[in-house]
């Protein structure tokens, strides 16, 4: 099978290529893909600052949904014909990819291939960082950082689907409101001076059990100082900065946790366990619409870059994703 897949020829240009896609190994399934999401590691990757794993596909993009069209000899999960959505080693951005049958959704007719392409990487992120390492539970709070991010978006969503209360922070006051739209209790401007103060006033101080940090930097402190005693810390993004200043006596005198991940280092048993406790306790609220995805806008394929400067301009809310239907 032929694939039309991008190549960032320099950080500023990208080329459509083209090759013959391989056929799957025993437990892989081959996607003709629809959609694929774009997520900042993508642009990341794209400036040469983060650089995939040995093991992974150099081809940009981490997510797709479309329809599988071969199998491996011993797939026993997934049918030629299924609609799935799943997680990709790299080789997302692509009109072909090879994913695992492990680490794969099935689609149900009411979602799109646009809505199926959102999920993945999101669902990963959040369940592997709030409930496993962040171990959320039910009348708990979380905080969950960027609620107009891909990621905030549908963890807000998670967070209240799994009985438990979410709140968040927004670049605006309109960012905000449509934050709280999505089931946030109280969301925070963090472009207002002292976002503590913002939480405190609400009656939040340290009452949060769990914070998912996307953003490092100067917000560390202020995420050790909301955290309730025994709260729990867990950050997966550095956009204000990878350098943090704490004072640690507010660790030890609550007992917090502060951990974090990224998806892209987790190993193949580690997210099919995640993908296994996905489809117990969170697939059946996507399945019956208590869990949307929401998306920004979707570009073609080839306007990749464009696609990228929307994200980067920080314009957007939700999740932006890319036709790959190469004709
Ligand atoms: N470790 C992992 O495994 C993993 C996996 C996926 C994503 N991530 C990280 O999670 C973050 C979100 O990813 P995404 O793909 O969902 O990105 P995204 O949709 O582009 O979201 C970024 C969001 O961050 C908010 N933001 C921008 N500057 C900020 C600042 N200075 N302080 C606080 N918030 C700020 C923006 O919202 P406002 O303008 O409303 O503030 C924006 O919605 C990124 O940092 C990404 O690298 C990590």
């Amino acid at each position: 099978m032929q694939r039309h897949f991008i190549e960032f020829t320099t950080p500023d240009t990208a080329a459509m290529m083209t090759d013959t896609v391989t056929t799957p190994d025993k437990h892989e399934v081959l996607i003709n893909v629809h959609h694929s999401g774009v997520n900042r590691a993508d642009l990341l990757q794209r400036l040469g600052l983060y650089p995939p794993p040995a093991d992974a596909s150099p081809i940009p993009g981490l997510e797709v949904a479309g329809e599988v069209v071969a199998i491996g000899e011993e797939v026993t999960t997934c049918s030629i014909g299924d609609r799935v959505c799943a997680l990709a080693h790299g080789g997302g951005y692509a009109s072909a990819a090879i994913v695992r049958e492990d680490h794969c959704l099935l689609l149900p007719d009411a979602l799109s291939s646009e809505q199926g392409a959102a999920l993945p990487e999101a669902l990963l992120t959040v369940w592997y960082n709030v409930f496993e390492r962040g171990m959320l539970a039910r009348n708990e709070t979380a905080l969950i950082h960027g609620g107009s991010s891909g990621i905030g978006s549908l963890g807000i969503q998670m967070v209240r689907a799994m009985g438990a209360n979410a709140l968040s922070t927004a670049g605006s006051p309109e960012r905000c409101a449509a934050v709280a739209k999505l089931g946030a209790e109280f969301v925070a401007n963090h472009n207002e001076a002292n976002l503590l103060e913002q939480f405190k006033e609400a009656g939040y101080a340290e009452q949060i059990n769990v914070i998912l940090d996307i953003a490092g930097g100067d917000l560390m402190q202020a995420n050790l100082e909301l955290a309730a005693p025994d709260g729990r810390i867990v950050c997966i993004g550095v956009m204000r900065g990878m350098q943090s200043e704490i004072n640690l006596a507010t660790l030890f005198m609550k007992r917090l946790t502060l951990t974090g991940s990224t998806l892209r280092r987790l190993d193949t048993a580690a997210r099919a366990e995640c993908f296994q406790a996905i489809r117990e306790h969170i697939w059946p609220e996507v399945l019956a619409g208590n869990i949307l995805p929401v998306i920004d806008s979707t570009f073609p394929l080839a306007d990749v870059l464009a696609a990228h400067e929307h994200m980067r301009s920080g314009h957007h809310f939700g999740k932006l994703l890319l036709d790959c239907r190469v004709s």
